[in-house]
């Protein structure tokens, strides 16, 4: 009897939400809430002002800036902030290229998956995955990015992207040198998996296999915004670009391929600041993001033998 806690114990404990499961966008149908709710989601970023860490535009920025004027005007009423040191951070010719983007996507994933929950939508939304290395059908953009009522709709993009025509190549949506490299990290110009060691590194140097091809290669075949770091994160379909990239990741992982000592052993301390989905500054290591299951990132792909073995 005394090895049974009390029951109130047991109720007291903080609720922990199901981990989340990001899905591949060729299983959704254009009316899926998974992707209604990132349309709405998008929506109601953009209504937010450019100073404001949790608009679209800010997010955006913190990947690059500035974006075109033209596109994006700063005006009296929507000033830049006083503070741009949280700008212009993605990491990129560099080892850092992957767990940079893993932690710019998941405070992205948690800021939309907070106004999804506010506008009504599923609780277990999460981003959903682009791999537009399965076919040539799942190389098209998919549908739904093509709507040109939704907020998903970039019209500036490769005509044929737009139009739901081949616009990539299989040379662009390659996985197979990045996927055979055995090396995350070799000092340049070698090529390895994940890039060079670098020190923060904005831009510059040598790439790394799988930031090369498929990523970069798919950003310039998407065009127009994608094409750029400064307006990159601005088309709706770059978060399922990253999320696609960020699984080859877990699945490099899963070929029995091993993860920088420095990170696995924390002797690498370089940090990077986002904000959190409240506004929070938030400071992460690349330690910190090694392992997508436990908190604080807690998600899974659903082609993660976790998810997908029955
Ligand atoms: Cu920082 Cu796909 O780019």
């Amino acid at each position: 009897m005394a090895d049974n806690p009390p029951a109130a114990a047991v109720e007291s404990r903080p609720a922990v939400p199901p981990i989340r499961v990001r899905r591949n966008v060729a299983n959704l149908l254009a009316n899926d809430p998974i992707i209604t709710f990132y349309d709405k989601a998008i929506g109601a970023m953009k209504a937010k002002k450019l100073a404001d860490p949790l608009s679209w535009r800010y997010q955006g920025a913190m990947h690059d800036y500035p974006p075109p004027a033209s596109d994006f005007p700063v005006t009296a009423d929507n000033p830049e902030p006083s503070d741009k040191s949280f700008w212009r951070q993605c990491q990129h010719n560099s080892w850092y290229f992957l767990p940079w983007h893993r932690m710019y996507i998941h405070h992205f994933e948690k800021i939309i998956m907070t106004h999804v929950a506010q506008l009504g939508g599923p609780s277990d939304w999460a981003l959903p995955y682009w791999n537009y290395s399965a076919s040539a059908a799942a190389a098209l953009l998919p549908a739904p990015f093509r709507d040109t009522a939704s907020n998903l709709y970039i019209p500036q993009r490769s005509a044929n992207a737009n139009a739901g025509t081949a616009f990539a190549d299989s040379g662009d949506t390659d996985t197979t040198q990045c996927m055979g490299s055995t090396t995350f990290s070799a000092a340049a110009p070698s090529p390895s998996f994940g890039g060079p060691s670098t020190g923060f590194n904005h831009a510059g140097g040598t790439m790394g296999l799988l930031e090369a091809t498929p990523h970069g290669s798919m950003h310039v075949a998407v065009g127009a915004y994608m094409a750029s770091f400064r307006t990159a994160a601005l088309d709706p379909i770059f978060w399922l670009h990253h999320c696609n990239i960020d699984r080859l990741w877990e699945a490099w992982l899963r070929l029995g391929n091993k993860n920088p000592p420095e990170w696995v052993n924390k002797t690498d301390n370089v940090s990077f600041r986002f904000h959190d989905f409240t506004g929070a500054v938030v400071s992460m290591k690349s330690s910190d993001v090694l392992d997508t299951k436990p908190l604080p990132l807690w998600y899974v792909y659903d082609d993660d033998p976790l998810v997908s073995t029955p």
